[in-house]
């Protein structure tokens, strides 16, 4: 951000910490503030949510104040972390940004793209940060991934993200709920626009207003080729992603942060006693990646976003293109349709992203 506006605490006071709450303190708002209050130079002032019960509880363990109304806790903060249901990430993400309070929101942005754009919009017009909590990005092993990436040629990436069956984030599909992640990790490794796409997918039961399993095809201006699986009704929990490149492999596995690169060095034939042999000699290196929990990286960045004044890596720009690319394939998967560049007015781009009961 070039010129740095009046609610920057950076500009006020460089010593003084950043007043930080919490909006929703459900599963991931218990992370968002068990991390908010080790964090330096950060006064974790409170935490607000409509369950009263859960709220108090997270307010004494944390030893901060407690409101039932999140409009209460705005104007005691220089920063928020919103981790409400998806559904409400819009109403309660306007709130905070029209107050002039710094926003983190968890992923997706919103739960359709003309809401993603108004909070886009409100963040800009009140001079507000506006990050968004692709988590990922932060991930030890995705940050080694693209260093190791920017020296290759990128063929085709697959991604594999399965969950077993589980109550929480049923208000979504699995597109918007894990896919999401890889869309916007490959939106960023690939850095070209997509021009295909086709996606298909299944649902545990018959009755289920979302699909429970989704496999996309990306095809990128540069040739890049992009497979994305997700799914929430596998017996196995496994986040990866594959690099197909040139010269190597990359294969990173974002649950033990690891990271591996294969090399094919040589493959003959050799006789041995009058036998023919084939032998293939292989090449692994495995990078070494720090162990820091990629929510603590990110809520560092946001801090660090909101006392400087500069834009996060992951803002509300990125998470909107990867919420319409989330769209599309959602709709697409659903009618089975192929998506082509050329299909400029493609009437999905434009539809709610949550459409089920
Ligand atoms: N980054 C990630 O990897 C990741 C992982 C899980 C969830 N999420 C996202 O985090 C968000 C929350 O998911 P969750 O699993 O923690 O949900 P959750 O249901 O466990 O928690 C949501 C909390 O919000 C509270 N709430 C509801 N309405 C409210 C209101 N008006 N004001 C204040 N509080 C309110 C609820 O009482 C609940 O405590 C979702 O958008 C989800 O997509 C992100």
């Amino acid at each position: 951000m070039s010129n740095q506006p009046a609610n920057f605490p950076g500009n006020r006071n460089q010593l003084k910490p950043i007043k930080v709450g919490v909006i929703g303190v459900g599963n991931m708002g218990q992370h968002h503030s068990r991390i908010l209050s080790l964090l330096k130079d950060v006064e974790f002032v409170g935490v607000a949510d409509v369950n009263v019960e859960k709220g108090l509880e997270t307010a004494s363990k944390y030893r901060v104040r407690f409101f039932e109304n999140y409009l209460d806790l705005l104007p005691r903060v220089d920063a928020v972390c919103i981790a409400v249901p998806t559904r409400l990430h819009h109403r309660v993400g306007m709130d905070c940004l029209q107050a002039g309070v710094h926003t983190l929101i968890e992923k997706p942005i919103a739960a359709s793209i003309s809401e993603a754009e108004s909070l886009v919009n409100a963040a800009a017009d009140h001079d507000c940060i506006l990050q968004v909590g692709h988590i990922e990005r932060f991930n030890p092993a995705f940050q080694e991934l693209s260093k190791v990436l920017k020296t290759e040629e990128i063929l085709a990436i697959e991604s594999h993200r399965m969950s077993p069956y589980s109550q929480r984030a049923n208000d979504v599909s699995v597109v918007l709920d894990l896919m999401i992640h890889d869309i916007d990790l490959i939106l960023e490794l690939v850095a070209a626009p997509v021009v295909k796409l086709t996606a298909s997918g299944s649902r545990a039961a018959t009755d289920s207003g979302y699909l429970d399993y989704v496999t996309a095809t990306l095809g990128f201006s540069n040739g890049v080729v992009a497979n994305l699986t997700a799914s929430k009704v596998t017996h196995r929990k496994i986040r990866r992603l594959a690099a197909h490149c040139k010269n190597s492999l990359t294969e990173a596995d974002f649950l033990n942060n690891e990271i591996l690169i294969h090399r094919q060095t040589t493959a003959n034939y050799s006789t041995d006693y009058g036998q023919v042999l084939y032998r293939q000699d292989g090449l692994i290196e495995k990078v070494y990646t720090s162990n820091i929990e990629p929510l603590h990286a990110e809520l560092e960045h946001f801090v660090h976003c909101v006392r400087g004044g500069n834009q996060p890596s992951v803002g509300g720009e990125q998470a909107l293109k990867a919420l319409r690319l989330a769209s599309l394939i959602e709709q697409i998967a659903l009618d089975g349709r192929v998506w082509q560049q050329s299909d400029w007015n493609y009437q999905y781009l434009n539809s709610p992203v949550i459409t089920a009961s």
